[in-house]
């Protein structure tokens, strides 16, 4: 395995930041992955872990090692008459899995299409789109420690999965490289088209008796029309969470704002889409130089080509700052900000 210096992270992160790693290397297996981290050249090195790279601002150079996880490989493991455990390596393209899971006519990853990403990376934000979380098809997942090299399983309660959070993102942030991800999907469907765009899209589509294919093709559809491809305009998808407020505030944000969308979280919180928030704050479609927020999508922030990431971070403050004027919420952002 080769060790590089100062290389380019432009290509591996979505937002097309040109940024810097001092160091780089790319692991193809778990072997390779636990020799880079017995090299003692790397054993004090700040780690970066790349995935897609589609959920991450670089707003410096990173002056540690950044490794690429290549690990690839999909396989069925064991099947019973209603499910098949399929596992996928950390390295594989997330829609690679998906078009698997379609090929084989496996159900409960067709709404997750074209999210961008890799397998690896998923479980750590609990990926979800249009009803349906990761959470919902996981079954375990394999993961190497940083500081022992050892492989480690994790179940399903293991991960501690939350809206767009993890044990990986929480207590064990930092500790631990997922390699591998197994998944459990079924053999007779269950759709879910309860999500509005879905069922008109469908619609539209004149399709009659959805199937799973269906459902993806409805999908990658919606994503199409409201969510910028990374390879034409940089971007991390959703820049900020959808926040979470107590029914109470809600109730009298409505008073004020009747048209304000929620959804039930709780019986006491509700759930307020950021969208539709920095939309009524004026950020929809500005364009700020070479940067900005997207036209069909408020959440997203977007660089049209040599944006910094101090520049996008800047964007983002600014905005989390004008939606607590306006409504009293504070943004909280969902890309990992380096
Ligand atoms: N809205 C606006 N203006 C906007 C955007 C949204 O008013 O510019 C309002 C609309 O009322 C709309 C509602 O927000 O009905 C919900 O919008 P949308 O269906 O686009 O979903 P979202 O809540 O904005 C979440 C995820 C997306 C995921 C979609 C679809 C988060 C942070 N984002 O966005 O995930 O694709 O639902 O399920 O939860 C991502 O995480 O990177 C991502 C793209």
């Amino acid at each position: 395995m080769k060790i590089q210096s100062d290389v380019s992270l432009q290509p591996y992160n979505t937002f097309g930041i040109a940024v810097k790693a001092r160091l780089f290397a790319r692991f193809d297996s778990v072997q390779e992955l636990q020799e880079l981290l017995q090299m003692p050249e790397l054993a004090r090195e700040e780690k970066l872990v790349l995935g897609g790279g589609s959920n991450l601002l670089f707003t410096k150079d990173f002056a540690g090692v950044v490794l690429q996880n290549g690990i690839k490989g999909i396989e069925k493991v064991s099947e019973t008459d209603s499910y098949t455990l399929v596992k996928a390596g950390g390295g594989e393209v997330w829609h690679e899995f998906v078009l698997y899971t379609l090929q084989h006519d496996l159900g409960g990853a067709e709404n997750l299409s074209l999210i961008p990403g890799t397998v690896g990376a998923a479980p750590l934000q609990n990926i979800g789109a249009y009803g349906v979380e990761l959470k919902d098809i996981f079954y375990e997942l394999e993961a190497v420690h940083i500081e022992t090299g050892q492989v480690q399983t994790f179940d399903h309660a293991a991960c501690g999965f939350g809206y767009r959070e993890s044990v990986f993102k929480g207590e064990l942030k930092g500790q631990f490289i997922v390699t591998a991800v197994t998944f459990k999907l079924q053999k007779k469907h269950t759709l879910n088209t309860s999500y509005g765009a879905i069922q008109s899209t469908l619609e539209e589509m004149q399709v009659q008796q959805p199937t799973i294919q269906d459902v993806s093709r409805a999908v990658c559809h919606i994503r199409q029309s409201k969510l910028p491809d990374p390879k034409t305009i940089g971007n991390a998808g959703s820049f900020f969470k959808n926040p979470e407020i107590p029914l109470s505030q809600y109730e009298s944000l409505k008073a004020q704002f009747p048209d304000i969308p929620s959804y039930p979280v709780t019986p006491t919180t509700v759930k307020v889409p950021a969208g539709w928030l920095i939309e009524q704050c004026g950020w929809k479609g500005k364009v700020i130089d070479n940067y900005g927020v997207h036209k069909n999508q408020a959440l997203v922030l977007v660089n049209y080509g040599g944006a910094s990431g101090q520049a996008v971070r800047q964007l983002a403050y600014t905005i989390i700052d004008s939606v607590a004027e306006k409504f009293g919420i504070r943004l909280h952002p969902e890309v990992n900000i380096l």
